[in-house]
């Protein structure tokens, strides 16, 4: 595709919203919240936001300049930066399979969403004796066929969205439900304020304990500081490859990344608000939102209408998640194989479909497959999140630092009145970054060899 012909954002709204939308998502309201309530609270917290800072937000930079310098998709723009085929293509290349199998799990939670979203809507959670509620999740998992029918309707949404183009599909969608989501976390935080546990949440989530902090919970934060952000799978390059010469980038990145966190931290808070409120146990893990929330919005005063908006706002997080990834992968396609952009939509939507198969089975049909001991499902996440995902922010932080060197990191900040911000960016993208997930893809790598 010729580079005037590439879809373009209307204006640098459209841009931030549809990225911010991209990170916003289960990372925000289900992962972070729960790895928060492992790992001790606040002194967690602090630990995650300096990694925002010092790790997030310096790859994303680096992968909307690769995006707007190269013009072209995840793969195809590294390589066009460095104006000659090289090695450099494996970030994107590793960018791209992870999005691909991002997508294939992410739209089976897409599902499970929806599942309690249903069960919301009939009241089920106010009626229904506690062991049935509690037992809800697993009874999904246990019913292949609701898992796959659910995880369908997921997937035709993304595919429907993604189908409509940049501006008239995705743009247009997170226009309208990502403003429509942050009015929602607005009300439960409203909602919360009036609960006996508010205090107990701000001061679980802002009063920092360092006794609490693990080594574990350190690496889990640079890790998530990525997902939560969309860096490492191409969703930002594609995205910068649709922005014009002259848009600002850290004022951009700056805005993702402060609306990423502010959203995190207040679906953080209400959720913790319930918990105390309820005197539950903190640390359930990734069970928060499925087990224990439900079992509470039973009890709420108005909890059948919270339960309705919750699950509400988690699809619409997630699907703005979604459509980001099905472009990377479509964006990669129709650009390499010259093919018609809404076919290319439909047959890589159907393929991520496909392989998410192997994951709505991986708690019933074939729970007994095991790929170094893990079922379909935790392997892929594992691969991506463990594997992919730190590689290739590594490489990239090393093209942008080393190999394109500090003139890329210059030509981010030049006229963008974040001059005072170079040296920081500098040091960040060159040593913080690669050392720092280095260790990370080493500690990490145990799983590969299960006792
Ligand atoms: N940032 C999303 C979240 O926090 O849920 C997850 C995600 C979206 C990861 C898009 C990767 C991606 F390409």
């Amino acid at each position: 595709m010729s580079e005037s012909n590439r879809p373009k954002w209307s204006g640098s709204l459209g841009f931030v919203l549809a990225a911010a939308g991209s990170a916003v998502g289960l990372g925000n309201i289900w992962k972070f919240p729960y790895i928060t309530g492992m790992n001790g609270g606040g002194a967690f917290v602090l630990v995650y936001l300096a990694c925002i800072a010092l790790v997030g937000v310096p790859v994303l930079l680096a992968e909307l300049y690769i995006g707007k310098v190269g013009q072209a998709n995840a793969v195809l723009a590294y390589e066009k930066v460095h104006k000659e085929k090289s090695f450099w293509r494996l970030p994107g290349a590793l960018g791209l399979i992870s999005a691909f199998l991002i997508l294939s799990f992410y739209s089976v939670i897409g599902g499970w969403i929806l599942n309690f979203e249903w069960c919301s809507l009939l009241n089920e959670f106010g009626t229904r004796p506690e062991g049935e509620i509690k037992s809800m999740l697993s009874d999904l998992f246990e019913d292949p066929t609701r898992q796959i029918f659910l995880h369908s309707i997921f997937m035709l949404l993304t595919v429907g969205i993604v189908l409509g183009g940049v501006q008239k599909g995705i743009e247009k969608w997170t226009k309208l439900l990502m403003p429509g989501l942050v009015l929602i976390l607005i009300g439960l935080l409203v909602y919360s304020l009036f609960l006996p546990g508010f205090g107990q949440a701000a001061e679980f989530l802002f009063l920092p304990d360092f006794s609490k902090l693990s080594w574990e919970g350190l690496l889990e934060a640079v890790g998530h500081s990525f997902f939560t952000l969309s860096v490492a799978v191409g969703v930002m390059v594609t995205f910068g490859s649709y922005l014009s010469k002259d848009d600002n980038l850290p004022r951009m990145g700056f805005s993702i990344a402060i609306i990423d966190t502010v959203l995190a931290l207040t679906a953080g808070l209400v959720i913790f608000t319930a918990v105390f409120s309820y005197g539950i146990e903190v640390d359930t893990g990734p069970t928060l939102i499925f087990q224990t929330l439900p079992l509470l919005f039973g009890k709420m005063p108005g909890g059948y209408f919270i339960a309705v908006t919750f699950f509400l706002l988690i699809a619409s997080t997630a699907l703005t998640s979604t459509i980001s990834i099905l472009e990377v992968v479509v964006a990669y396609c129709t650009e390499t194989f010259k093919a018609p952009r809404r076919i290319t939509t439909l047959i890589v939507g159907f393929a991520a479909f496909a392989v998410g198969l192997l994951s709505d089975l991986s708690t019933n049909l074939l729970s007994h497959v095991k790929i170094v001991g893990l079922n379909f499902f935790d392997f892929f996440d594992k691969l991506t999140s463990s594997l992919f995902l730190p590689l290739s922010g590594l490489l990239t932080s090393v093209f942008l630092g080393w190999v394109l060197g500090p003139r890329a990191v210059d030509e981010i900040i030049r006229d963008t009145g974040f001059e005072a911000y170079r040296k920081t960016l500098l040091i960040c993208i060159r040593v913080i970054v690669p050392i720092s997930v280095s260790i990370i893809l080493i500690m990490g790598l145990d799983w590969l060899w299960p006792a």
